[in-house]
């Protein structure tokens, strides 16, 4: 039975995916100024830092196999992952082009880091379309705060093919988090005690995507808290103003939990590995 929700999500997703098409597209060979040569050799921070924005992109296929299930149960949300994992993989192979053309790494280098990161199964942050909605939400939106951030590191550095890059990346996953916006108003608008609940359980459970099998995944959290991303620009960038954009009170939030495990309300952690 298709019911009003699954039409009203279906014309969100014709309408943001009509949008990328005429507003979003852009090229990873034409698009990029490759041939703008950075001042000077990429620091191994900055390589380090890169190559973790390409590790997260690549994860895509890891974490398109963790919602193959939740897609089977919806075209809507089957034809949406297929768009979201087109443009993460488009993130990878230019944030990988990155560091080809700096001659940082090898394309065997690159997928043999791809493939080590993806090796594990993701955990499933949530059992409904709701729950994994929001966890994907958070996740879009530190992705475009990070986008931003560390655009201006590049500017710094100098880099004008980097800053390009962050740039895309960052309207891209700006789109994405609008889009998800979108569909956890839909949700809670349709039940909202049910996805309160979800959401509620996700908080406890978020993570980065199978952050333990990333290499080096301590050295990287901590070059990324160096250009001023840490748990706490985390809950005041991403958690708080994500609440306020699809209007719920953080008490509404810990009102759902089960009284038991309202003790572990705290906000979400950002790069903590999975338990
Ligand atoms: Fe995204």
């Amino acid at each position: 039975v298709i019911d009003r929700l699954e039409e009203e999500l279906h014309g969100d997703f014709a309408a943001f995916f009509e949008r990328a098409e005429r507003e979003r597209r852009w090229s990873v060979a034409e698009d990029v100024p490759w041939e703008t040569a950075a001042p000077a050799p990429p620091s191994p921070e900055l390589v380090l830092r890169v190559e973790t924005f390409f590790l997260a992109k690549a994860l895509a296929p890891a974490l398109l196999a963790r919602d193959a299930a939740l897609a089977a149960t919806s075209p809507t949300i089957a034809a949406h992952l297929a768009g979201w994992a087109y443009e993460a993989s488009k993130h990878a192979l230019a944030f990988g082009e990155w560091l080809i053309r700096r001659c940082a790494r090898s394309r065997g280098d690159l997928l043999a880091l791809a493939r080590r990161a993806g090796a594990r199964p993701a955990a499933p942050v949530a059992s409904g379309a709701a729950g994994v909605a929001y966890g994907s939400l958070l996740l879009e939106t530190a992705t475009f705060v990070l986008h931003a951030r560390h655009r201006e590191h590049a500017a710094r550095a100098g880099d004008a093919a980097l800053v390009v890059l962050h740039d895309f990346a960052a309207r891209d996953e700006l789109a994405h988090a609008r889009f998800h916006e979108a569909v956890m108003r839909r949700h809670l608008a349709a039940d909202r005690e049910a996805v309160l609940a979800e959401m509620a359980r996700v908080l406890g459970r978020f993570e980065m995507p199978d952050a333990s099998a990333v290499p080096d995944w301590d050295a990287r959290v901590t070059s990324f808290a160096a250009v001023g991303f840490d748990r706490g620009a985390f809950v005041r960038r991403v958690y708080l103003p994500t609440l306020r954009r699809i209007r719920v009170e953080r008490r509404e939030l810990v009102r759902a939990l089960p009284a038991r495990s309202r003790a572990s309300t705290a906000p979400p952690r950002l790069g903590d590995r999975p338990s």
